[in-house]
């Protein structure tokens, strides 16, 4: 495995640098490395704000395989959804209200703030300490819309892991976009696929999304990188097509948070993408919509918005299904990167051999 890590040189600078080798994308048991390395120790958006309104709402999901509770209890708790006893999931998975979290196998019950309070026909047990018997806790924390979970304690905070990301989102006051809805879409890609098509600057475009790019001043298209984040920006045309008409306002904005965070924002309009991998070659892109909430963005608008990205996705899905392929064929290990276009990816690719290094070195600690 170390050999693998290191096939990739993050020491080249842009103009040099050669992509990680194929098996990075296709080796199962790379695949689960990388979970351990990359999932469980950074900072994953695992549900948003606004499904936190009232005590007792919680969000049960999965961060980095393991299944996770999120809780509005006196403040945002969230927790490793496992019972104590016998590690029965205690809250189905979904999205629900509840006083307390009652385990559905023998009926242990769990207070909001993870605290054993009762365990039925239990009496006569010796050497068992309730108080150390609640639910184990994870860290989360919430920025802008979207609520965070990291696995690993010792992970910076999530405003340090962000960096400068954290205040950059602020003059676009994503408190009026209210969220519309979610669509999952299964590819036969390694998750990593998809982020480097995001992160190829626009290379990708005029060649492959016709439409979209009728909607964007290409030539003006602009890439950005800072600590774990790429922003690509570029001034949106004024065309009256069916494309332009909902990718409205003067510029769009894909903004990339590693390791899986997408978020693509035009006026009023928004959608992010996380990218969750499936297995080495298969991944699931979740694509949550949001729209401002002045009635200029009808129900019509948001279809057709909707709409829109879902062609664009389409023809992103297609290459990236021909992209995997190609990865597993005998022609090809590495290939180069664009110096105009393809910054993001070169980022992209050095924080992830940055995570496996780190994992791997702490492997050989302990
Ligand atoms: S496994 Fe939860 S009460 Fe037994
Ligand atoms: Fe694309």
């Amino acid at each position: 495995m170390d050999e693998l890590i290191n096939a990739y040189n993050p020491a080249l600078p842009l103009r040099k640098a050669v992509t990680p080798p194929s098996a990075w994308y296709v080796d199962e048991t790379f695949s689960k490395l990388e979970n351990d390395a990359i999932f469980a120790k950074n900072w994953l958006v695992a549900g948003r704000v606004d499904q936190l309104q009232s005590e007792g709402d919680y969000i049960a999901t999965e961060v980095a395989g393991q299944p996770i509770v999120i809780v509005q209890a006196d403040q945002i708790r969230a927790f490793y959804n496992v019972c104590r006893h016998h590690a029965a999931q205690v809250i189905e998975s979904g999205t629900g209200c509840t006083k307390a979290m009652q385990c559905p196998y023998h009926g242990w019950n769990y207070g909001l703030d993870g605290k054993l309070h009762s365990t039925p026909q239990f009496a006569g047990a010796e050497e068992f300490d309730k108080d150390a018997t609640g639910l184990v806790p994870v860290r989360v924390a919430a920025w802008e819309k979207w609520l965070f979970v990291c696995l690993d304690e010792n992970a910076d905070p999530l405003e340090e892991f962000l960096g400068s990301l954290y205040h950059q989102l602020k003059p676009f006051n994503l408190d009026n976009l209210k969220f519309h809805k979610r669509v999952s879409y299964d590819l036969d890609c390694n998750w990593k696929v998809f982020v480097d098509n995001y992160l190829d600057g626009g290379y990708h475009v005029p060649v492959l999304h016709k439409g979209l790019n009728s909607a964007l001043e290409y030539k003006h298209y602009r890439v950005t990188t800072k600590d774990r984040h790429c922003l690509q920006d570029c001034p949106t045309s004024k065309k009256q097509d069916d494309i332009s008409t909902v990718r409205t306002g003067d510029k769009a904005h894909y903004y990339w948070q590693y390791p899986n965070l997408m978020i693509n924002l035009y006026e009023g309009v928004m959608d992010t993408n996380i990218a969750i991998p499936l297995s080495s070659t298969r991944c699931r892109i979740y694509f949550d919509y949001y729209f401002g909430d002045d009635p200029k963005y009808t129900e019509a608008f948001k279809q057709q918005s909707v709409k829109v990205a879902h062609q664009v996705q389409i023809e992103d899905e297609d290459i990236c299904v021909s992209v995997q392929r190609g990865l597993a064929s005998n022609a090809y290990n590495t290939g180069r990167l664009s110096p105009e276009k393809e910054a993001g990816e070169h980022l992209f690719h050095r924080l992830l051999h940055q995570d496996l290094v780190t994992a791997r070195s702490g492997l050989h600690i302990s």
